[in-house]
């Protein structure tokens, strides 16, 4: 810890002497790196208020940290960044294992459940792509999604899924399973669910779990379509620089999930600065109408369930945050 702030401190110092000949990039780099550690000091200091949604988004970002240590020792990055960004991912782990026994105390039923989608850090495959010909994107209008059928749908993928009493092997996708995760005009958390699917597919380590589907076709294809749609969307709700409070915690989920897995339309200069003016000083992310927010909530989605921690933070868009700067950081050390 002591050498993160030593490293930060240095960083600070030499922004204010460099600042008008540090490229844009670096000086951006730095915000980010800033706004990861805070987060990731938040976190290692309150992980008994996480709940599974708070432990997720902390799972995401674990795995871009690991990244982006990964890309900084190809790339021979200054030893002291690499030394942070080693310590970065330790703290990050060491908070994940440390949560685990809080998350089953709080609800073993829950957390049993969906152990497997929070017990290690997401490594996903990352493939750079741009979309193109955005004109023509629709965004869907479907989006009452039906979060039992979904859940479900990811039950069955999970392992944890039985019928009439037999319990049905992981990585199962059915034929209804399948049009329901790719039907088309679906928006918002629709969307970012028929995502979610794919994404923990790949997690789970289901490879071929969606072959019988796809008659060869790149499976990518589908994945292409979803982000490219749900970029359009995530610009929808950037208005004059901003995204309405009550439309955050969609925007980060929209950014983690594509940006992770190398949809860089996301990694935009303008929505790295807005994002980090999001975040508390403390590091945490919440909303003034915290209430009002919960109470919307609880009527929702079980995947996404919001919980309060201290001080107003809120565990699933702090996480979702955390690991949408984590992205950032990842995409930004190729850049410096
Ligand atoms: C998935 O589960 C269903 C039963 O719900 C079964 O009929 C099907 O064969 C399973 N698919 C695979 C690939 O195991
Ligand atoms: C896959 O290909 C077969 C034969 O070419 C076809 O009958 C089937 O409808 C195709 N399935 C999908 C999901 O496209
Ligand atoms: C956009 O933001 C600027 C600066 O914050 C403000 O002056 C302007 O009124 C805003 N425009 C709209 C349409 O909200």
């Amino acid at each position: 810890m002591a050498a993160v702030k030593t490293y930060l401190a240095l960083v600070c110092l030499t922004q204010y002497c460099l600042c008008s000949t540090l490229p844009e990039n670096r000086f951006l780099f730095e915000k980010v790196l800033i706004g990861v550690e805070r987060a990731a000091k938040f976190f290692s200091e309150d992980y008994s208020d996480l709940n599974v949604d708070g432990l997720y988004g902390l799972r995401l970002a674990e795995g871009q940290i690991i990244e982006a240590v990964n890309e900084c020792e190809k790339k021979d990055c200054e030893e002291e960044l690499v030394d942070t960004l080693r310590r970065l991912k330790e703290i990050v782990s060491t908070t994940s294992f440390r949560s685990l026994p809080y998350l089953q105390e709080a609800d073993a039923d829950y957390y049993r459940r969906f152990l497997p989608v929070i017990d290690k850090p997401y490594l996903l495959e990352y493939t750079p792509h741009r979309f193109h010909k955005l004109d023509e994107v629709k965004i869907g209008t479907y989006d009452d999604y039906e979060e039992e059928y979904g859940d479900m749908c990811y039950a069955r993928l999970i392992g944890s899924y039985t019928e009439q009493g037999r319990k049905i092997p992981r990585c199962n996708a059915t034929n209804d399973c399948w049009h329901f995760m790719t039907k088309g005009n679906t928006g918002r958390y629709f969307i970012t669910h028929q995502l979610l699917y794919f994404v923990l597919a790949e997690h789970l380590g289901c490879p071929h779990v969606f072959d019988e589907f796809t008659n060869q076709t790149n499976p990518r294809e589908v994945l292409n379509r979803m982000c490219k749609n749900i970029y359009v969307e995530s610009t929808k709700l950037v208005e004059n620089g901003s995204v309405d409070e009550m439309d955050q915690d969609l925007f980060l989920e929209q950014t983690v999930l594509c940006g992770s897995l190398g949809y860089e339309d996301f990694q935009r200069p303008d929505w790295m600065r807005m994002v980090l003016k999001w975040q508390r000083r403390d590091g945490c992310f919440a909303m003034p109408l915290v209430a009002e927010y919960l109470e919307k909530e609880s009527t929702g989605r079980k995947l996404l369930r919001e919980a309060a921690m201290k001080d107003g933070c809120l565990a699933h868009k702090s996480g979702l945050g955390f690991s949408v700067l984590a992205t950032y950081l990842r995409y930004l050390v190729n850049t410096l």
